[in-house]
């Protein structure tokens, strides 16, 4: 009986002793095998440093100008980490890039249905600055079926910041960015002027989306405080620090200060995921599976929900309008942290 209760006990102890030794050797391997966000970030780097394919957008004559190699990457870890390459500091106009947040803005505001009512939260399938697309689902679908990331969705999105004066709504709109950025952030006047001198088409599209009384009054000044929002200047660590905030429930990682409504969160990157890269949204999340944004000044956000934000700098486009460094890297890097939110494993 002694001898049974000694035998088992000594069991007891040897299955503790085995325990231990296993779980020290499978944090060993998971440390191991833990990915390095400063080698994902500098191997992207050099991959696709040299790479020549795409081209500036130019029907804003002032992005022609851009240097066609400046190139950088952030990613910023949800907790406030941050790995770089690149120049980091060169600003771009921030465009399309500023709809995410306008969105966010009218979201956190007026509550997501505000935006899902006026506007819709569907992809168009259709280029950034589609008429057709208005026309579609006016005439077709029958209502607000776009999304705030193309532009008659995004003046309109503009249109519902409230304030009394066109300075007071402009005021509340980059106050919003700077929040995101942790800095702040002023307007790239050349870009401002070019974009205001060229933008008859979103004159048009702010006209048509006031007839279609999508935008309630003064579609003029919905434009252009658009276009000014559209030249705001931000280099790729802003964007970064703008994504990670995303990533990190809407409470900005650097400066600690809340932004946005966590609940507000899901909702602002859904949109961003089905309409971010606009006609190529849906290819671009089968290989990344991550909500992100372009724009034509040659930035791309995306984000990793709960683990980081990524912002990439190279000014030359694809013909969907998209940062063709910018989109391979991110691809590159995210896959190599495990930042694809769809990905499970079995049981
Ligand atoms: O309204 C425009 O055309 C520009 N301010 C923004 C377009 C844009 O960035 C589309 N992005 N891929």
């Amino acid at each position: 009986m002694k001898q049974q209760l000694l035998s088992g006990r000594r069991q007891g102890w040897l299955v503790g002793v085995a325990a231990i030794v296993s779980i020290a050797v499978f944090s060993l391997q998971a440390r191991q095998a833990a990915p390095d966000p400063q080698a994902a970030v500098t191997a992207a780097f050099n991959k696709y440093k040299g790479l020549k394919e795409g081209k500036n957008a130019d029907y804003i004559p002032a992005l022609a100008k851009v240097n066609p190699d400046l190139f950088g990457i952030v990613l910023y870890t949800a907790d406030g980490k941050v790995y770089t390459a690149g120049d980091v500091t060169t600003e771009v106009s921030i465009q399309s890039i500023s709809k995410v947040f306008t969105m966010a803005q009218v979201i956190n505001e007026q509550g997501p249905e505000s935006i899902e009512k006026r506007i819709g939260v569907d992809a168009t399938g259709m280029r950034f600055n589609s008429i057709i697309a208005v026309e579609f689902a006016q005439k077709v679908l029958g209502g607000p079926e776009i999304n705030p990331l193309v532009n008659p969705g995004a003046i309109t999105a503009t249109s519902m910041v409230t304030g009394g004066t066109s300075d007071a709504v402009w005021a509340k709109i980059i106050g919003f960015h700077n929040d995101f950025a942790g800095r702040q952030l002023k307007v790239l006047q050349d870009v401002y002027k070019s974009e205001s001198d060229s933008n008859q088409r979103n004159q048009a599209i702010g006209m048509l989306m006031y007839a279609y009384e999508f935008i309630k009054s003064n579609p003029q000044q919905a434009t252009d405080l658009y276009t000014r929002q559209c030249s705001i200047g931000v280099n790729a660590k802003d964007l970064a620090t703008m994504a990670a905030t995303l990533a990190a429930g809407g409470t900005n990682p650097v400066t600690g200060k809340k932004v946005l409504d966590q609940s507000k969160v899901p909702g602002v990157l859904a949109v961003m995921a089905t309409a971010g890269l606009y006609d190529d949204s849906g290819k671009w999340l089968y290989h990344t599976g991550l909500p992100a944004k372009s724009g034509v000044g040659g930035g791309i956000i995306a984000v990793s929900p709960g683990k980081f934000g990524i912002a990439v700098v190279s000014p030359p486009l694809d013909d969907a309008g998209n940062s063709v460094r910018a989109q391979r890297s991110i691809t590159d890097i995210s896959n190599a942290l495990g930042g694809n939110p769809y990905v499970s494993k079995p049981r």
